[in-house]
């Protein structure tokens, strides 16, 4: 069987074990993602000093409820909210609270909602107030390292690729990246293979680590999330069991996009339909 095969028909397991999805599944994801961007496009007007990130949280339960749509982490491995809110040193999976946000603080904010069974994820960095020159640096070059990754995919383009484009990119302006959470596939289940490590190799104490140059193919649908640190790229998950902090307390900043894989590149299926795709956000 060959792709265009499959892909005239809906989805298939690809050569690589991997879901190949055809015109339904992109279909169903740009809706999922646009709905997804829209939710995070919404809570841009309220993320100000002194909300707290429950009341962000609220906001967007509110959104997907109105909308038809259903939250994908509320109830997810017992998770109670519908998006995580990882504030400064936060990697990620920050449990929202009522405590207020404050001048300087940088959050990503990571919403995943359900339309007709597609699952729209993303994530993006909010200001609140003027952080520091670190803080702002930090999350431009976040927001770049998605980007390279992203530009990259194609039929052919490799995980391994993907990894080394946002570790080249962060590691140049003296940055980390996160080794323990990576992106995943996503469709119709929120989290499925492939594992999309946002490196391409490191050391540690337990030897070298090398990120597979596993192929690219037509209809693959996955996150790219990139964690990216200021100091070491060490993380540990508080007591809660979900928050994920920096060991040595640095800052943190991750954007999320859903992308599929298309004949001859991608398609970015969770882009702001506002334009506020990177902070500071005018307008
Ligand atoms: N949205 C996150 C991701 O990008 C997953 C959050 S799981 C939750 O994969 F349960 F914490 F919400
Ligand atoms: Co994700
Ligand atoms: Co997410």
């Amino acid at each position: 069987m060959n792709n265009s095969e499959l892909l005239s028909n809906d989805t298939a397991p690809s050569p690589n074990g991997f879901i190949q999805h055809g015109e339904e599944g992109f279909a169903g994801m740009r809706k999922a993602g646009r709905l997804a961007a829209e939710c995070l496009d919404m809570l841009v007007p309220l993320a100000k000093p002194g909300i707290s990130s429950a009341a962000l949280d609220r906001a967007a339960f509110e959104f997907v409820m109105d909308h038809g749509a259903k939250p994908a982490c509320l109830g997810y491995r017992g998770y109670r909210h519908t998006t995580c809110i990882s504030i400064n040193h936060v990697i990620c999976h920050g449990i929202p609270s009522d405590k207020p946000l404050k001048e300087g603080d940088i959050a990503n904010i990571d919403v995943t909602l359900i339309v007709d069974g597609w699952h729209g994820d993303t994530s993006r960095m909010f200001y609140f107030g003027e952080p520091s020159v670190l803080a702002k640096r930090l999350t431009d070059t976040t927001f770049e390292a998605m980007w390279k990754a992203i530009e990259i995919v194609k039929p052919g383009a490799t995980l391994r690729d993907i990894g080394e484009a946002i570790q080249t990119h962060a590691e140049a302006a003296g940055f980390s990246v996160v080794r323990d959470f990576c992106g995943h596939g996503v469709g119709q289940v929120f989290h499925c293979p492939p594992n999309v490590v946002h490196y391409a190799s490191y050391k540690d104490r337990f030897g070298s680590h090398q990120t597979p140059a596993t192929p690219l193919v037509e209809g693959m649908f996955f996150t790219i999330e990139p964690m990216i640190n200021t100091g070491k790229p060490d993380a540990k998950v508080k007591r809660d069991g979900w928050t994920a902090v920096t060991r040595d307390r640095s800052l943190s900043a991750q954007f999320e996009h859903c992308i599929g894989v298309t004949k001859d590149g991608f398609e970015v299926f969770t882009k702001s339909p506002a334009g506020f795709d990177r902070p500071p956000f005018k307008g």
